[in-house]
């Protein structure tokens, strides 16, 4: 089926030679790569052959690409609405994005694909994803605040959308934290589309079709390339390592844990009904001071995270899944506790955040290097949670943080993630009924 833009889509593209967008017919091409997707087969490896042989659905109950198993690969985007816009316009927008994510996420090209039926034509699909297969591409929309209440929110009155009546109570804007350094290059934002996949190329050629679909209503303000997952979301997938060497992941929200995705991952009867079986994406951009990192010692890189480095043990003692021991003494300073009072993982843990747990989802990146020769790299943090509440109350507890002599937050986001789709339907649909 081949995606048709929206007239005002059409219109927004033709400056940018949108007229191949107006050709029907048997322009487009079959599924790229012509790999059949097996439908349901989760992503659990990396590596370009690994991800060209199965898909995962776009359509379900739930979006994709939050408890799907992290792929190797990110490509986070962010998109302001264009001024003058109004509701129609973002609800083409979603419609279009949804039906396009569809083709996406199946490794199949966007509207009549990359042969348009004249040579005169641009093509509708960019290109460069043929032959590649899906790559476990998911695509996993989010709304942002400004949707529903402008971006100013002065006068209390703004409602661009016609949603504003829609705003659950709990989507407050997240507040400033300590040594918060916030660009605005790399913050906020109306509507946010993080594509995962097993295959770079394959998630980069999502963001650049969607956001040439959206060209008219919408356009990129920011995105974020990662690599190499930090997180597991499945019990079936190794624990992988962040660029302080570290495992990361260990005590996160699977996929296999039911009843506790129910308690604090996914929105319930507390959020307006366009929410309920959706979440809350918070994505931060967090620079790490690699190279003080790389010359401070072994123990002091343990004592930060209270866990042993290779094994990604607590440091009270047992295997990568033990329990932690937050009262057994350190063996070698019997005063103190073996994992520090001011420890990473002590005082993220669900035991000091009155239980509040999250699904964490981020990626490593490297964005070059600077001018005094220190890679411009750290970790694209992205988590899911019920109430942005629970974020807000675990970076909070992580103001005396050993780690905060190593990182800056520089970049933030805070979107609501609607429920998935019904096929024929499109994403944050039930918002606009
Ligand atoms: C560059 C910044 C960060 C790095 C390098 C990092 C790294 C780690 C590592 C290595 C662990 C231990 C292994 C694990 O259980 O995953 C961990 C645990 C955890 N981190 Fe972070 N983290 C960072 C930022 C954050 C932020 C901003 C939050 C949330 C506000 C967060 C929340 C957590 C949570 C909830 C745990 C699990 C604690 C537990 O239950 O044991 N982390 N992190």
């Amino acid at each position: 089926m081949a995606v048709r833009p929206t007239r005002r889509g059409l219109f927004g593209l033709a400056g940018a030679g949108a007229a191949g967008l107006l050709v029907g017919g048997t322009g487009g091409i079959a599924a790229a790569g012509g790999v059949p997707g097996i439908a349901g087969v989760p992503a659990l490896s990396g590596g370009r052959d690994g991800g060209r042989q199965a898909t995962v659905p776009f359509y379900g109950a739930h979006q994709a690409g939050i408890v799907t198993p992290a792929q190797d690969r990110l490509h986070f985007a962010s998109f302001t609405m264009l001024a003058g816009t109004g509701r129609d316009d973002l609800i083409a927008l979603l419609r279009d994005w949804s039906e396009a994510a569809s083709m996406l996420t199946q490794g199949k090209p966007v509207g009549t694909g990359v042969e348009p039926d004249s040579l005169l034509l641009p093509p509708d699909d960019t290109g460069e994803a043929e032959g590649l297969g899906s790559g476990h591409l998911t695509l996993t929309f989010g709304l942002g605040r400004a949707l529903f209440v402008g971006a100013a929110d002065d006068a209390g009155e703004a409602d661009p959308y016609g949603i504003r009546g829609r705003l659950p109570q709990a989507f407050e804007p997240l507040p400033s934290f300590a040594f918060d350094l916030l660009a605005p290059g790399y913050t906020g934002g109306d509507l946010c589309v993080q594509a995962c996949a097993d295959d770079p190329q394959v998630a980069v050629h999502a963001i650049r079709n969607l956001a040439r679909i959206a060209a008219g209503r919408a356009h990129l303000r920011w995105s974020q390339l990662g690599f190499g997952r930090t997180a597991s979301t499945s019990r079936a997938q190794d624990t992988p390592r962040n660029l302080f060497g570290f495992k990361d992941g260990t005590a996160n929200l699977m996929a296999e844990d039911d009843g506790e995705l129910a308690e604090h991952l996914w929105a319930g009867d507390e959020a307006p009904e366009w929410l309920r079986g959706g979440s809350y994406l918070v994505a931060r951009k967090i620079q790490m001071t690699i190279e003080s990192w790389d010359r401070s010692s072994l123990a002091e890189q343990e004592r930060i995270f209270g866990r042993t480095k290779l094994a990604g043990g607590p440091l009270s003692g047992g295997e990568e899944f033990t329990e932690p021991d937050f009262t057994a003494p350190d063996p070698e300073q019997t005063a103190q506790p073996a994992i520090d009072i001011a420890a990473h993982m002590r005082l993220a843990h669900p035991l000091h955040n009155g239980g509040a747990r999250m699904l964490r989802r981020g990626y490593n990146y490297v964005d070059g290097s600077n001018e005094l020769g220190q890679l411009s790299a750290g970790l694209f943090f992205i988590s899911y949670q019920r109430d942005p509440a629970t974020f807000v109350r675990v970076q909070r507890s992580l103001k005396p943080d050993l780690l905060n002599e190593y990182i800056r937050h520089i970049g933030s986001g805070l979107w609501a993630v609607p429920a998935g789709a019904a096929r024929g339907e499109f994403i944050a649909q039930a918002l606009f009924e």
